[in-house]
């Protein structure tokens, strides 16, 4: 069985491991959180692929902790594809080091940009892809998939270049997003009063960091800061260090929010 581990809140890196398994035979999607909910997991497969978002110029941790965590890593051939709203910077770079640490490797590296999702940034409407560019991406990157897949097929080994200007870039933006400890982001999050209590935000946290109490969502101190609960809330109520998130919203067009949710959870 191939299998392919995903990292996916906003469905672009969900849709790429999509595309890829329609042109690999026998292979198996698992979602990287889901399976970090059980105490215990391994990575194995004839062939394993990661796919995941870049966060700040590198793997986001829950991909580290999930490479750091496994009982065994089990494989001949290991792919990555690395999805971006820019460049994934160091991801592919820091997924082979954190691979060969744990007696594995990487050997085959692919990037891919459509969207960005991250939309705390202040330029994060200036860069959503207008309707038709973001079709034009979608389909570029199934092709590439195709592309991709054909080489995962043929073992071929080769890792797009990692790119340092684009690794460095976001620490220099958001230096305290890096160096603080993610599970502390979620302090920065409030909801407004428009809240309605629908909970979707609660159900699309991809590592059950959010429960509604007296019909607002609560904190744990585990977030990913992954923009899930952002993205898909319905009312924009979201605040983030109180400035309001209300943006246009992003999700992959061959996604739907349940998509994500029943993925995940
Ligand atoms: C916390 C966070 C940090 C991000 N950092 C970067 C970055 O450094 N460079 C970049 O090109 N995109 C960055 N992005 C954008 C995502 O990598 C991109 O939208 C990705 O394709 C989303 O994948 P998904 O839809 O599978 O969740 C970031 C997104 C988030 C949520």
């Amino acid at each position: 069985m191939n299998r392919i581990y995903v990292f996916s809140s906003t469905g672009t890196s969900l849709q790429i491991a999509n595309d890829i398994s329609e042109n690999l035979e026998n292979t198996e999607i698992i979602s990287i959180p889901r399976l970090m909910k059980q105490k215990y997991w391994t990575i194995s497969g004839e062939t394993i692929g990661f796919v995941f978002p870049c966060f700040y110029g590198t793997m986001p941790k829950l991909v580290a902790q999930f490479i750091t965590g496994a009982e065994t890593i089990d494989t001949a051939y290991t792919y990555c594809v690395a999805t971006a709203g820019g460049d994934p910077g160091y991801s592919l770079k820091h997924l082979k080091e954190a691979l060969i640490t744990r007696g594995s490797d990487l050997h085959y590296g692919r990037k891919i940009v459509i969207a960005s999702n991250y939309m705390n940034g202040w330029y994060y409407n200036l860069i959503q892809p207008k309707k038709e560019i973001l079709e034009q991406k979608v389909n570029n990157a199934r092709e590439k998939c195709h592309e991709i897949a054909k080489d995962i097929t043929l073992s071929v080994k080769m890792i797009e270049k990692a790119n340092f200007l684009n690794y460095l870039l976001p620490q220099v933006i958001s230096p305290s997003r890096y160096i603080r400890d993610t599970r502390a982001w979620d302090s920065e999050f409030t909801v407004a009063e428009n809240c309605n209590s629908c909970g979707i935000c609660a159900k699309a946290c991809p590592v059950d960091n959010i429960t509604i109490k007296e019909g607002k969502p609560t904190f744990a101190r585990n977030c990913q800061r992954c923009m899930s609960c952002i993205q898909f809330c319905p009312e924009s109520a979201f605040l983030i260090e109180g400035k309001p998130m209300n943006k246009p919203k992003y999700i992959h067009p061959s996604l739907k929010v349940s998509d994500m949710i029943s993925f995940n959870s």
